[in-house]
């Protein structure tokens, strides 16, 4: 059963008032957050999802610290055959990023705008927040790492740019560009300024954007169009995540009583870039203050509001009804006629292949750390000679465990080592090696990965299977992962169904459990 809707609302009783806040507010990877109010006044979180489908995740709060997972702005990764992965094509390490999310009062629609693969920007529109969201309007240009405003007059603006930073006024629809123009490059000592977003604070507008190597800078003007002057937000902060590397971008947020919160991310592979929050405050000259510690990202602030309980995304999912829960997300789009969900996930195979990185249809979900714990229970009984079945540890250096049949034989197997090229367009390294193999008699067997995705060392994960769901023995040694930044998303459990030898076979997933620990 999933977990069910229940919100606690604590309120503003005695202690919470006093009650502080963990970093990182989320131990998952929500890059590239773009927060803002919607009609409710409740805050919601886009962030990047790459080449993962359904695109552009969208988080809801109460207090900024609790996030429920409730949909995504992009249905699907429609602009290109890659995006299907079928064909030899594949887009690793394309698709969404650094995208903006509004709700315009005026015409009750919620838009999403993102630059896609540095051509083409796409505007996406929906009447409500879970959709449906459609594609609207595509600009021949990029509006690199945008940030969208609704200004007072309903006029908006989109900032995007990398290192020239460039204003844009949309249409009173909101679906083209009627002008645009340069406001300003990076200035003396700076390189590469970009994550922008736009903001208007007491008839001031303000840009904020970052130098990616842990600088924040911050700029104001009393016109749209500019002259900008800035100042620093965030001048190499220390991480609050042991071992975290750069904070910088992110976004900045208003509370009912005035109160301002910047929400960054601090980049910690294999995890990925975890949003993490700090107050601001304002100084006489109209430029923000972060609240640092010491030198230091604080891991623990006040609560910006009273605590909100929401449902998790975590715990037990039996894929009851016919639709996966918002927090489901498959590898490239995948084909929906090789997948059903009823009381259950019923995977058919997709694809002929050897490569788990050109398969179809492997349904991922993020890792929640320090210790992501995923625990799948599959029925193999319907897969055919030669099909391949389980669960990964899935980034561009994967390994997993699960059932290989060959001829009537069922085994179960780990198998490491798979690597794609990040310098050769996500390119197949190696599909890796099975490296341990046990045969079974029974046709329902689980499998458990256990990883910890920490930026320290040692971001080692273990590979377990059981036969009774409550004895699980290790297979093969614990498998090291990089931290590397440059696929960008970071590592996922991905549930996949695939073939060597034919299409026809099936698995169900009966149950995948996502929980997380600190040790
Ligand atoms: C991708 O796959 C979908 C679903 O199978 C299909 O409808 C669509 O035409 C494909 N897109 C492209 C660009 O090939
Ligand atoms: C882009 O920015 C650089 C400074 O970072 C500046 O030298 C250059 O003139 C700018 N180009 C344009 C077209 O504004
Ligand atoms: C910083 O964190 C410590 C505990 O980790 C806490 O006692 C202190 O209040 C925090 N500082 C701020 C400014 O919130
Ligand atoms: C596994 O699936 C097969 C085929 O659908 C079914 O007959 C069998 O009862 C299932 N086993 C369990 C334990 O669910
Ligand atoms: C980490 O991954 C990158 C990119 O895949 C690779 O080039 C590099 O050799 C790896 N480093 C280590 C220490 O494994």
């Amino acid at each position: 059963m999933r977990l069910s809707k229940v919100v606690l609302t604590l309120g503003l009783v005695g202690s919470a008032l006093a009650e502080q806040f963990t970093n990182p507010v989320i131990y998952e990877d929500f890059a590239d957050n773009d927060i803002s109010r919607g009609p409710d006044g409740s805050y919601y979180l886009s962030a990047s999802s790459f080449h993962y489908s359904p695109g552009a995740p969208i988080l809801k709060s109460d207090d900024l610290v609790n996030w429920e997972f409730i949909g995504h702005s992009v249905p699907s990764l429609s602009w290109a055959s890659k995006y299907n992965l079928s064909d030899g094509e594949n887009a690793y390490n394309k698709g969404i990023w650094a995208s903006t999310l509004r709700y315009r009062a005026s015409t009750g629609l919620w838009y999403w705008i993102g630059c896609i693969e540095f051509s083409k920007t796409h505007i996406y529109t929906a009447p409500a927040v879970t959709g449906p969201w459609t594609l609207r309007s595509t600009l021949n240009r990029c509006y690199y790492d945008c940030g969208l405003l609704i200004d007072d007059d309903d006029t908006m603006y989109v900032v995007s740019g990398r290192n020239n930073i460039t204003m844009a006024q949309l249409s009173a629809d909101g679906l083209q560009e009627v002008k645009r123009q340069p406001i300003f490059s990076s200035p003396t000592g700076f390189t590469n300024i970009e994550g922008n977003r736009l903001y208007k604070r007491n008839g001031v507008y303000y840009v904020l954007d970052d130098q990616s190597s842990g600088r924040t800078l911050i700029w104001k003007s009393d016109n749209v169009w500019g002259p900008y002057t800035y100042k620093l937000l965030v001048d190499k902060v220390k991480s609050p995540v042991p071992g975290g590397y750069s904070i910088d971008q992110g976004s900045l947020v208003e509370t009912d009583s005035g109160d301002w919160y910047f929400m960054s991310f601090v980049w910690a592979y294999p995890s990925g870039r975890m949003p993490i929050l700090a107050p601001i405050t304002w100084g006489d000259d109209g430029f923000p203050i972060l609240t640092s510690v010491n030198g230091y990202w604080n891991v623990s602030y006040d609560y910006p509001l009273p605590k909100i309980s929401t449902s998790s995304w975590l715990g037990v999912d039996t894929f009851e009804g016919t639709q996966l829960a918002p927090a489901w997300e498959w590898n490239h789009n995948p084909d929906p006629t090789k997948y059903s969900v009823q009381d259950g996930l019923t995977l058919n195979t997709a694809t002929v292949t050897y490569d788990l990185f050109k398969a179809r249809n492997t349904l991922t979900h993020r890792m929640h750390g320090p210790v992501a714990v995923g625990t799948l229970k599959l029925n193999v009984s319907k897969m055919m000679d030669g099909d391949r079945a389980g669960l990964a540890a899935f980034r561009d250096e994967s390994a997993w465990i699960g059932v290989a049949r060959n001829g009537d034989n069922f085994n179960i197997v780990f198998a490491d080592g798979l690597a794609q090229d990040s310098s050769a367009n996500w390119a197949t390294i190696s599909t890796g090696t099975i490296v341990a193999s046990v045969p079974i008699s029974q046709r329902v067997a689980w499998f458990r990965v256990t990883a910890q995705i920490t930026p320290s060392s040692p971001r080692e994960a273990t590979f377990e299977y059981s036969t009774d769901g409550v004895h699980f023995t290790q297979l093969g040694d614990p498998v090291g992962f990089n931290n590397s930044w440059s696929y960008f998303m970071g590592l996922r459990f991905g549930i996949f169904n695939y073939a060597t030898k034919q299409l026809g076979g099936s698995v169900k997933v009966l149950s995948f459990e996502s929980e997380s620990t600190s040790t």
